[in-house]
Formats: C-alpha cells, structure tokens, sequence
C-alpha cells in the first residue's frame, strides 16, 4: 500500500531535497524546530541552495512547512533527518534524534512507518528511537507501527551526486514494509533502491562509508606531510601512482564538516562499546584532525610576525557555503593564534554566519582594499580555481606568499615576485 502523506523532521541539507522530491508525488509535511528556516521556506527560498527557488515553488502546493509539530498528525510516514552530531568529548550527540523520535511519538498513530535517516551507529533505531517514540505514544515497534532507516548520501555541494542519482538503501522490520519504503523512495530516484536485509545493516553500511572515506584520506594526509618534510611534491607523487588500475585517487587536505569528520567517532563509539578498541578507526581521525594545525605551522614560519593573512574559504569543503566543522576555518584560526592578522573571504558562506564564526567581518568581495603579506587557498571552490594572476596580483603584496593549501593553482601562471607554496 502507497503512503498517503509523508512527515519529514528536519529540513536542512538532507531533509529539504527530500521533502521537495516527495511532494512532486504526493504531500508532504516539513517540520523544523528552526523558526527562522521556516520563514525562510515560506518565502520561497533555501539559504543552503540545495533546492532552487523555482523547485521549491513548483511543489508549494504539495509542501506544507511549519514550526508546529501538530502539522505532523495524519500523516502515515515520517522521516527524520535531524542532524546527528558529536559532543565535546567526541562522542555521538542523539539529542535532536531523541528529540524528533519524542515529536513523533506524540502525533503517531498505530499503522504508520517511522524511517531515520540520520547517520547513527547500529541499533540506535531500534534501540533509543523506539524507546523515546513508546515513551511518548505508548506504541510499540513491530507490533503497533514499523521502524526503518534509510541513509543518506547525498553529498552538497555535488552536482553528480544528489538525490534522484544516486543508490538509496533502505531497510524496515519486515519485508512488506521494507518494500513500501523502496516504492517511495523509487518514485524519486528511478527505483534505484537497495533493500539491506535489516535495519542495524543500514545503519552499519552507513557508519563505514563514511569511516573508510576518512581513512583513505588520513593515509594521504600521512603520506603527504613525510613526503613534504623529505621536500617531495606529494601531488606529483600522486599524478604516478594514480597510474596504477588499483591505486586509490585519495588527495591530502582538510576533513571537516559534519559527516566525514563525524561520522567515524560514531563507529568508534559504538565499537568501544562492544569491546573493541577501533585503533584504525581513531588513527585515522587524529590524522585529519591534526591537518589544520599542519598547514598553520607550515604557512606561519614562512611569514614574519604580524604579518597580514588572507584566508580564501571558509566552508568544510568546495562549492558549499556549509560552515559546520570546518578546518578551513580552524587554520584561519589557528593563524590568528599565533599573532597574524588574518581576514577571510567566502563568496558561499552566509557572512553573518562567518561573522559570528570569526569575530569580525568577513571580506565581501575580491579584490581586497589592500594587498596582504600572504593569501592562503584553503578551500578550492569554483570561484577561486579561476583566479587568475592578474586577479590575484592586488590580494598578495610583491614579496609575499601564496599559501595553496589544496594545490589548486599549481602549475599556474601567478603574479610576479610572489612566493608560492604547496605541499
Ligand atoms: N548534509 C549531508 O551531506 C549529509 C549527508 C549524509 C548524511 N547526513 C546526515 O543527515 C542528518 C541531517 O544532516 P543535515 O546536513 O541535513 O543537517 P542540517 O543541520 O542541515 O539540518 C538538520 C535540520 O534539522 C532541524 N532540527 C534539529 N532538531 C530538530 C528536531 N528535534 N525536530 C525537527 N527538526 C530539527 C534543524 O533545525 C535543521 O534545520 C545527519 O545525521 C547527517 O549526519 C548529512
């Protein structure tokens, strides 16, 4: 049987895409606990640019969004894409899961399906979720309504790679639900679907994903700081072995954001829990981690103290405004750490969002009033890979130093008398 009306917890990057492929079948409720994401909805526009004015006003009549959870009764699925990050100690923050499974648990009513979304380790559905949804609704999973999860893996920012691209894997408590869920989620992506064989199996294939990504990219990371101390240019180590059928074309740079810098302690979490002790799992992450730290030292001993820096790019990765985690702003940081005065430009990123983010303003266009002692590419977006020397010239005084954290203008012509490094 069809669902009837879809419930979705959550409209940030993950929930709103999904909200507005659904409602081109049939309606859809979007709840946030964002008062300020609403009205925005509502007025037709997505600060994330994930979902296009005219998309979201092609399916106005079919997407109802709202602050109010009682917006959420009647419907016979609900989704929820609530973000899942980590605490201070690093370890998984489920209180906006706990939150949205007690928001559901209040307008359940027996027969529906509850699907996550989110990116939690296995056994968080049908454990904590299921509890904080009997506590609210007294209704019990696999007897009174289904559970299942389905993760996402759309990544922002990607154009090859959205929603309607991509494989979705989806799982339930049982076969007649799991197939339910594959015909929704079929309807927006082509039937491109993976029915996984139970719930914690979703959620595990989600948990890796991630973790192998990071690992793959802290063994880069790794290689490129030894290859650098041994003054070896890693990028053209890579170009060679990247000729190998087998060799994986990892590059070294940041890992922020809020999944692939995340993601990994969720794993690591839950295997401490079980016993074991996730030695690759955490190496990995202390690799990444250090990344920031690396490429500040590496920029600041080439830099006379006080001088001017400025940074080009804020967000945790190319072509999204998305600030969550990211490294680029911890080198901004750790820049200014160490006595530089340091400016930023994101053409991206919401500026009072990376106002309050830095403590100052950020600048609001190249060129800048004034040359600066050092520029530093540490985000490659679009914008920045045609930067040419000439309009780089008025950003970087003759004399100073062009920092390209991510290799993006190598081999470049770029303006003269400048120093340049990458790794
Ligand atoms: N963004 C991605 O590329 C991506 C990719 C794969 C997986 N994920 C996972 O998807 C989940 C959501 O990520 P996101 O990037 O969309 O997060 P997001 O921060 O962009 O959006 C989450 C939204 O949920 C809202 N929210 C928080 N608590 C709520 C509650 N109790 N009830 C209703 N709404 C609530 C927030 O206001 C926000 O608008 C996370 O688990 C993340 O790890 C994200």
């Amino acid at each position: 049987m069809a669902f009837a009306r879809v419930g979705i917890l959550g409209l940030g990057y993950v929930g709103l895409p999904l909200a507005v492929a659904l409602a081109a079948h049939r309606p859809v409720v979007g709840f946030d606990i964002d008062a300020r994401r609403i009205a925005e909805l509502e007025r037709g526009h997505d600060r994330t640019r994930e979902v296009s004015d005219a998309a979201l006003a092609r399916v106005a009549t079919h997407l109802t969004v709202s602050t109010d959870p009682n917006s959420l009764r009647g419907c016979d699925v609900f989704i929820a894409t609530v973000p899942t990050p980590i605490d201070a100690d690093r370890k998984p923050d489920l209180s906006a899961l706990e939150a949205a499974s007690r928001t559901i648990g209040r307008v359940l009513a027996p027969g529906a399906v509850v699907v996550f979304e989110s990116t939690v380790y296995p056994g968080v559905t049908e454990g904590p979720c299921a509890m904080w949804i009997a506590e609210e609704s007294g209704l019990q999973a696999g007897r009174d309504y289904h559970l299942g999860y389905s993760p996402e893996r759309v990544n922002p920012g990607d154009g090859n790679h959205g929603l309607t691209a991509i494989t979705k894997v989806v799982a339930a408590q049982t076969e007649d639900v799991a197939a339910r869920l594959a015909a929704l989620y079929g309807e927006i992506n082509g039937g491109n679907i993976h029915t996984a064989p139970s719930i914690r199996i979703a959620e595990a294939a989600k948990a890796i994903e991630n973790a192998q990504r990071d690992i793959n990219i802290a063994f880069i990371n790794e290689v490129a700081m030894v290859l650098h101390a041994a003054d070896i240019p890693v990028h053209d180590v890579l170009a060679a072995a990247r000729t190998k059928w087998n060799f994986l074309p990892f590059v070294p740079g940041l890992v922020g954001g809020h999944c692939i810098g995340v993601d990994p302690y969720y794993l690591a979490t839950w295997a401490q829990s079980l016993g074991h002790e996730p030695v690759t799992i955490l190496a990995g992450r202390q690799t990444n981690e250090a990344m920031a730290g690396f490429f500040a030292d590496q920029i600041a001993v080439q830099l006379a103290p006080g001088a001017s820096v400025l940074v080009l790019g804020a967000s945790f990765k190319e072509n999204i405004g998305d600030l969550r985690n990211s490294k680029a702003l911890d080198v901004t940081a750790a820049l200014a750490a160490k006595g530089f005065t340091v400016d930023c430009f994101d053409p991206l990123a919401d500026a009072e969002a990376l106002r309050r983010l830095l403590g100052r303003a950020p600048l609001a266009a190249l060129p800048p009033d004034r040359p600066y002692d050092a520029l530093v590419l540490a985000v490659a977006h679009q914008a920045f890979s045609t930067l040419d020397a000439a309009a780089l010239a008025p950003c970087v005084a003759p004399g100073g130093l062009i920092a390209d954290i991510k290799g993006l203008w190598r081999g470049r012509v770029l303006p003269q008398g400048r120093r340049y490094w990458t790794l």
